[in-house]
């Protein structure tokens, strides 16, 4: 058998496999498995995907202060976010416009100036050139017939939401308000403004040998809980989700929220509809940030791919106001967190085990069930969509 006849190259991007997966729940095929190993595949998704849409690359409470810079990586595309002078995040190549140095090597205080390191050229925080050490010879620091002007830094576009910093490589996406719109208002009574990044404790950071792809699917769909979540389903169980499927995010809804039964209470946001009484929500935003909305906390877990079979799933955990954020509430920290790395773990296996299956040639991307994938389902088609 040739390699072509294992793995026909061009039938990821046939069109009429795409279309297939593009039909309504119940006739729609999934994603096919080359979507998940090819590198071929990969490359695409970067030229189509990762580059022109929407996506989430950092939590803007990693740079709290003005001055502060993070370096960012888009599917291999060196970036970094700094926070200006008037709180706003911004976001730059992250590329010297004299050779191409990386400017922003690491997290911290960059302070008044981003300086790079070869030359000491220095751009404000809003990505002015300001300094350009001996530029003329020794000791000549501005020259005749160079304009600073013509050598800013180049910005993308960039928004925030719920602390959330995503980013529009290509600059034609749609409006970043409007990207954003259907789950804004879906969550409209929960007031973004008190949400508070744990600190250093909050982060969990997991790397998983799978397609990015696996991890969000897995995310979107309660079917698996009852076999993967034993102890998860002791009480909050498969009956008591509901699906959400929109065009722009999916997950579920459960019913059974109960904190209180772990012994600890945290600040809730105020003026919350007693349906949020019980009630939690956990939804993937396409294509790579997955978040959890609760009464007393918020979480969020951006995804961004290393190639085609590796990703790495960054975890932040937020609360409602300054309370539990001090060092007098390491522990509750501690038992929030602990929780829900319980989950996650629990996770790895069976997301790893899905990227070791695509290797078989008898696989050809399976089957959607019924009832309980129409979150998956509108994933894969939103990915067909962004892919065709
Ligand atoms: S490469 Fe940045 S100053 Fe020369
Ligand atoms: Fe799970």
């Amino acid at each position: 058998m040739t390699d072509a006849a294992v793995f026909p190259a061009a039938r990821a991007f046939d069109p009429a496999v795409l279309a297939r997966v593009d039909a309504d729940y119940g006739a729609a095929k999934p994603l096919p498995a080359e979507a998940y190993v090819s590198p071929a595949w990969y490359d695409a998704e970067r030229a189509r995907l990762w580059t022109r849409r929407w996506v989430c690359l950092a939590a803007a409470s990693y740079i709290p202060n003005p001055g502060d810079a993070i370096p960012l990586d888009l599917v291999g595309v060196p970036l970094f976010a700094v926070r200006g002078r008037d709180g706003e995040v911004r976001v730059f190549h992250n590329a010297c416009p004299h050779r191409g140095m990386k400017l922003v090597g690491e997290r911290g205080a960059a302070g008044a100036l981003i300086t790079c390191p070869y030359h000491n050229w220095a751009f404000g925080l809003g990505g002015e050139l300001r300094q350009t050490p001996h530029i003329a010879g020794t000791g000549r620091h501005a020259c005749e017939g160079f304009s600073k002007r013509d050598f800013r830094l180049k910005q993308v576009r960039s928004g925030v939401w719920f602390d959330q910093v995503f980013v529009n490589l290509s600059g034609d996406a749609e409006p970043f308000e409007a990207f954003i719109a259907p789950l804004a208002e879906r969550w409209a009574p929960f007031d973004g403004g008190l949400l508070r990044h744990g600190g250093e404790d909050s982060v969990m950071v997991f790397d998983l040998e799978a397609n990015w792809k696996l991890a969000v699917e897995n995310f979107c769909e309660a079917y698996h809980l009852p076999m993967v979540h034993p102890g998860l389903n002791g009480y909050s169980r498969l009956e008591d989700h509901l699906n959400i499927e929109e065009e722009t995010f999916s997950g579920q809804v459960s019913l059974v929220y109960r904190p209180d039964r772990s012994g600890h209470v945290l600040p809730r946001f105020p003026g919350l509809p007693a349906a949020w009484e019980t009630r939690a929500e956990y939804v993937a935003l396409y294509p790579n940030v997955l978040l959890g909305v609760h009464y007393d906390h918020f979480k969020a877990i951006r995804i961004l791919p290393d190639g085609p079979d590796r990703c790495r799933e960054t975890f932040d955990i937020y609360y409602v106001g300054d309370g539990p954020t001090g060092p007098g509430a390491a522990n509750l920290r501690a038992t929030v967190r602990e929780t829900w790395r319980e989950v996650f773990q629990e996770d790895v296996d069976v997301v790893q085990g899905m990227q070791k299956g695509r290797a078989s040639p008898g696989f050809d991307g399976g089957v959607f069930t019924p009832v309980l994938e129409g979150p998956s389902w509108r994933f894969h088609r939103w990915t067909a969509r962004a892919m065709m």
